[in-house]
């Protein structure tokens, strides 16, 4: 497994996304990832499903040392009150100590910055996590916020596949020495899969388009990727992508179609994104 040396953070460049997971799918689908090799997972507080996660971390078996935990605090919740309440409720509710990761789920032009960020950081000194991060930050953002914080941020996750370029954000994320991980990887298993480039190098490399295209962003230093699926014959399948690797021409190939630029995840409180 890579992992991403990230300002003092090691985080597995494999998680496994756990949005709309529910309930006992949940328990299991989080315990099976983990039994077939995931040591990644991400919540959020949004998702409704930290108890379900810690849960299912519990019946995995395996050590909760050796799983990096990831979750956020909601964008409605940002102020320093709030973030307070929100950060500890989730440490509560996954109910297996502190999270590896915290982030701030998306940015909030009505909350100054500032106090977020030191919110954040507080959330740091108090032991809830072990590192911080934030996410759906453009690059100016991430500028603002990484010279606004005392501990460094660990990462920017944001949206990234092979239709969509991230150039600034990849830039902004070297420049402070922190991860970049890709939500929504596989393209919420879309168009993306079906795209003539990715079906034919699938086709030739006898791998699944989802494998292509995860190894893709994998091959990308600082780049982690966090699939999600509710089909447990899949877990593995999207695992499975460090035993090859793409040519030259086939990662330039994927790399030309980010220009597309298609973004899946464009809620009203999204930020003004960067263009490139
Ligand atoms: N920070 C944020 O604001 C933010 C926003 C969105 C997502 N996220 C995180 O990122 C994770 C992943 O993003 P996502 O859930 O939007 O999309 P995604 O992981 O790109 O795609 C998930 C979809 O792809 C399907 N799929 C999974 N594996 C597949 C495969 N091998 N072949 C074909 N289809 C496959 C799944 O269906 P089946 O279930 O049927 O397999 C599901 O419908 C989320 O779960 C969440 O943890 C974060």
């Amino acid at each position: 497994m890579k992992i991403i040396e990230a300002n003092g953070a090691r985080i597995p460049a494999l998680g496994l996304g756990t949005y709309t997971l529910k309930d006992e799918t949940c328990v299991r689908l989080v315990a099976q990832g983990i039994e077939d090799g995931y040591r990644h997972i991400d919540t959020a507080r949004m998702y409704g499903n930290e108890a379900e996660v810690g849960k299912g971390i519990a019946a995995s078996g395996i050590d909760r040392g050796e799983i990096f935990l990831t979750t956020k605090v909601w964008w409605t919740d940002l102020s320093a009150e709030a973030f307070a309440d929100s950060a500890r409720a989730a440490v509560d509710a996954i109910g297996l100590g502190p999270v590896d990761l915290l982030l701030i789920h998306w940015p909030n032009r009505d909350v100054p910055l500032e106090e977020t960020i030191e919110a954040l950081n507080a959330a740091l000194e108090q032991g809830l996590t072990r590192a911080i991060g934030v996410a759906n930050f453009t690059a100016p953002m991430l500028d603002e916020a990484a010279a606004l914080s005392p501990a460094p941020l660990a990462c920017n996750q944001v949206e990234y596949h092979p239709f969509l370029s991230q150039e600034s954000i990849l830039g902004a994320c070297r420049r402070h020495g922190m991860a970049m991980i890709a939500y929504s990887p596989i393209g919420q298993g879309g168009e993306l899969l079906a795209h003539p480039v990715i079906a034919g190098i699938a086709a030739t490399r006898g791998r699944t388009p989802a494998q292509i295209v995860l190894r893709w962003e994998l091959e990308q230093d600082i780049v982690g990727a966090i699939p999600r699926t509710s089909n447990p014959a899949r877990l593995k399948e999207n695992l499975d992508v460090f035993d090859f690797e793409l040519t030259e021409e086939e990662h330039k190939a994927i790399t030309a179609l980010t220009t597309k630029r298609q973004r899946l995840v464009d809620p009203a409180f999204a930020p003004n994104w960067d263009r490139i």
